[in-house]
């Protein structure tokens, strides 16, 4: 069991927890994530490692409460337990041997840019971050980012915090200003990070994504979770989930991410009703 040492909601959906798990954390690198579950019947979901500290032996998790199991994981507070916590999964982000670097994180995927950012920080790259979000409701992880960016640049859809635009707006800004980059490296949404690279490759950036497919194993055995990356068939949970950009196939990944689609609705109208019935008795 791997108990909750602190819970913090960061804005209405999106929740940080720092859970004591000294054997993921002794191994775990930014880039790379677990694979939980919160109860014996529950589904197992793939979560970023947001933060870690080995010395504590402590991971920190950030989740967006979308279904099922991120409201089941939801209702647990601090002093409670997870069932199952396994990692770190995946390969580690490269951030060695970079200089100048933008870091791009859309919404929740700013809880997986954040320490990737920060790794790229401590190895002494200089890292421009851009983080966008709908709202200013939804913003999180800014006084983060700050610590570990030069520049920091925040906006929103509609306006409502930071510059009112799209993250590609920026990022765009800052390449005809001159500002010349290693590397972009960008995490969201698909559509966000098709975009992104739809622009950097007219600029010839290199452009690392971070794909997060449904996963269920997570150890490359089910298949569930392969993508279409320079005409190749790859696994983001052992393959990745870091790839080159301009190699990924975002139109086959949109595709794919609904597949599950009447299934989930229905797991989460089920969570929903258990609740409801455990509030009305
Ligand atoms: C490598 C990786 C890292 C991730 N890191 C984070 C993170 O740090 N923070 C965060 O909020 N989310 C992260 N996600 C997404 C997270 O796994 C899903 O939000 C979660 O599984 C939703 O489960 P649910 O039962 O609450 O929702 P559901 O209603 O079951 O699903 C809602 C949406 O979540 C996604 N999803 C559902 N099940 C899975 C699954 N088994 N594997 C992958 N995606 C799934 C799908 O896009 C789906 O449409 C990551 C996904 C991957 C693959
Ligand atoms: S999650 Fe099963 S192969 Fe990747």
């Amino acid at each position: 069991m791997y108990r909750i040492l602190r819970k913090q909601r960061l804005n209405p959906t999106v929740t940080r927890m720092v859970i004591d798990a000294p054997k993921v954390a002794r191994k775990a690198q930014a880039g790379q994530f677990v694979i939980l579950r919160v109860k014996e019947d529950g589904e197992r979901i793939p979560l970023t490692i947001a933060d870690y500290d080995a010395m504590a032996g402590t991971v920190t998790i950030i989740y967006q409460i979308v279904g099922a199991t991120t409201m089941l994981l939801d209702r647990l507070e601090q002093g409670d337990a997870i069932l199952d916590f396994v990692g770190p999964l995946g390969r580690p982000s490269e951030v060695k041997h970079l200089h100048k670097v933008c870091v791009i994180g859309g919404g929740v995927g700013c809880a997986i840019a954040y320490p990737t950012a920060k790794a790229l920080h401590e190895n002494g790259a200089e890292v421009t971050l851009i983080s966008g979000f709908r709202n200013k409701d939804l913003v999180i992880l800014q006084e983060e980012f700050q610590a570990v960016s030069k520049t920091c640049h925040l906006v929103s859809d509609d306006g409502s915090t930071g510059k009112k635009g799209l993250v590609t707006d920026v990022l765009k800004e800052l390449i005809e200003q001159g500002e010349s980059f290693d590397e972009v490296i960008a995490i969201g949404p698909l559509v966000m990070m098709k975009f992104v690279c739809l622009l950097t490759k007219q600029y010839s950036i290199k452009t690392i994504v971070s794909m997060n497919p449904i996963m269920i194993d997570g150890t490359g055995m089910c298949g569930c979770c392969r993508l279409s990356v320079g005409g190749e068939m790859k696994f983001a949970c052992v393959d990745g989930p870091d790839f080159d950009g301009h190699a990924v196939d975002f139109d086959e990944a949109i595709s794919r991410s609904s597949t599950y689609r009447e299934h989930e609705r229905k797991a989460r109208e089920e969570a929903c009703n258990l609740f409801h019935k455990e509030v009305a008795s």
